[in-house]
């Protein structure tokens, strides 16, 4: 594989859901990628494509993004540089800056002040924005106007050399804030999937939206995965939920949705109604769908779970359930499609919960036998493989992803199972 390029990606809170998101549309879109290394924050990885903002943005799971470039960071050199790349008007610029020691990181500072004082003395107007953690947040970025008017460069050390980025995308926080807190229908009690999940768990059923496949979430809620989808260019959907009170919510954030996008319901198609999901064989035809996404019943908000048994008891009737709605979407699939579902997990365990819990105390978390019930549907567990290594947040042995956050003892599993 030809790797021209080479990216410096910082992801968000669930490094093995945002890598297996990016593998997933890398291969749906044939783009060749392969892993330069980890790092806590980071993942540097080749690319045989150019992947500009346009390519990050429908993506969930990535904070910023930054392409390696050839650049000296000795002041003059600098200069040079920013001074060719801002033609006009002033010449503001930023950086983030990673693996260096405190003392190296004030050295690259005093220069950066240097690269300034040149600049001006060249007739250029200039303002340096930095950070005293050497660290430009995603939303200085985009307040400073540095990707439109300005350049961020991220500059990380390797060994003893020095690698320098320039950023060509930030999350668009307010945006997916927007969608979030600003959709007409909210219900926080039935449990919302936050906008930035369903992204990543729409890109991790590897289907794309210039394909125009038919994509249902038989869960609906408020319709997040509804709302995402449409603002990724899906134009085919459907959406059902038990409750008429959510398919009500699901329609009223479908509308929205499409009115910000200067769209109208007949612009798409969208299929939905009330169904409870083991009945959706009444509803869709053999083989009709592309890929189910959704985040499923996570149980009753009133039980609490203190003891094994209890956690159990309601996980028993839960796996009951799961039985037999993947067996139902499992007919409804067409071969080769996809289900990417976040199901229950109960973590029992004192404490905040961590991601490394789980390697240490499996027993404290009580889940669903995924593995079980996709062989008896007749479908198969399929993680992201090529970016292989365990990463923070996966179960290799069980080709799944934890997500959840400190604070919360109901998690879910992000599983995704193909039809062959
Ligand atoms: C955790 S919520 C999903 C929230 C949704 N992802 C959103 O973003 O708003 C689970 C949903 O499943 C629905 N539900 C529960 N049991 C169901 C069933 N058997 N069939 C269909 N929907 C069901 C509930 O009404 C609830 O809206």
């Amino acid at each position: 594989m030809n790797q021209t390029h080479q990216y410096f990606a910082v992801w968000g809170n669930n490094p093995a859901l945002s890598a297996g998101e990016l593998e997933s549309v890398c291969r749906a879109g044939g783009i060749g990628i392969s892993l330069v290394s980890y790092l806590p924050y980071a993942m540097i990885f080749g690319s045989d494509r150019e992947l500009d903002f346009s390519f990050w943005k429908n993506l969930g799971g990535w904070i910023k993004a930054a392409r390696k470039v050839e650049v000296n960071l000795e002041p003059e050199k600098l200069a040079e540089y920013l001074d060719g790349r801002i033609e006009e008007g002033r010449v503001t610029f930023g950086m983030s800056v990673y693996g260096f020691s405190q003392k190296e990181r004030s050295d690259l500072y005093r220069g950066a002040l240097t690269t300034k004082k040149i600049l001006v003395e060249r007739g250029r107007s200039c303002r340096l924005v930095w950070d005293d953690h050497g660290v430009l947040s995603a939303v200085t970025v985009d307040k400073n106007n540095l990707l439109d008017k300005g350049v961020e460069l991220v500059a990380y050390k390797r060994g003893g050399e020095v690698e320098v980025y320039e950023t060509v995308f930030v999350q668009e926080f307010e945006e997916f804030s927007e969608r979030d807190y600003g959709r007409p229908s909210r219900d926080p009690r039935s449990g919302m999937l936050p906008p930035k999940l369903a992204r990543m768990m729409i890109n991790l059923a590897g289907v794309r939206a210039s394909d125009n496949p038919f994509l249902v979430d038989p869960f609906c809620g408020s319709g997040t995965v509804a709302t995402e989808a449409l603002d990724m260019g899906y134009r085919h959907l459907g959406a059902w939920d038990i409750s008429p009170k959510c398919w009500s919510d699901t329609q009223a954030n479908v509308a929205w949705q499409l009115g910000r996008m200067g769209l109208d319901r007949k612009d798409v198609d969208f299929v939905g109604g009330v169904a409870d999901a083991k009945t959706l064989g009444e509803q869709l035809d053999l083989e009709s769908v592309d890929a189910f996404v959704w985040e499923g019943y996570l149980g009753p908000s009133d039980r609490r779970m203190k003891t094994l048994g209890e956690a159990s008891k309601i996980m028993g009737e839960m796996d009951r359930l799961y039985q037999d709605v993947f067996s139902v979407l499992s007919r409804i699939l067409k071969k080769g499609g996809v289900i990417v579902a976040a199901l229950p997990v109960f973590y029992l365990g004192e404490g905040e919960y961590k991601w490394q819990n789980f390697a240490q105390n499996p027993r404290d978390f009580v889940m669903i036998d995924i593995k079980k019930i996709a062989t008896g549907a007749g479908l198969e567990l399929s993680a992201e493989k090529n970016i292989e290594k365990p990463l923070m947040g996966s179960i290799p042995k069980r080709g799944t992803i934890l997500y959840g956050r400190a604070d919360q003892k109901v998690l879910r599993e992000i599983v995704r199972l193909v039809k062959n």
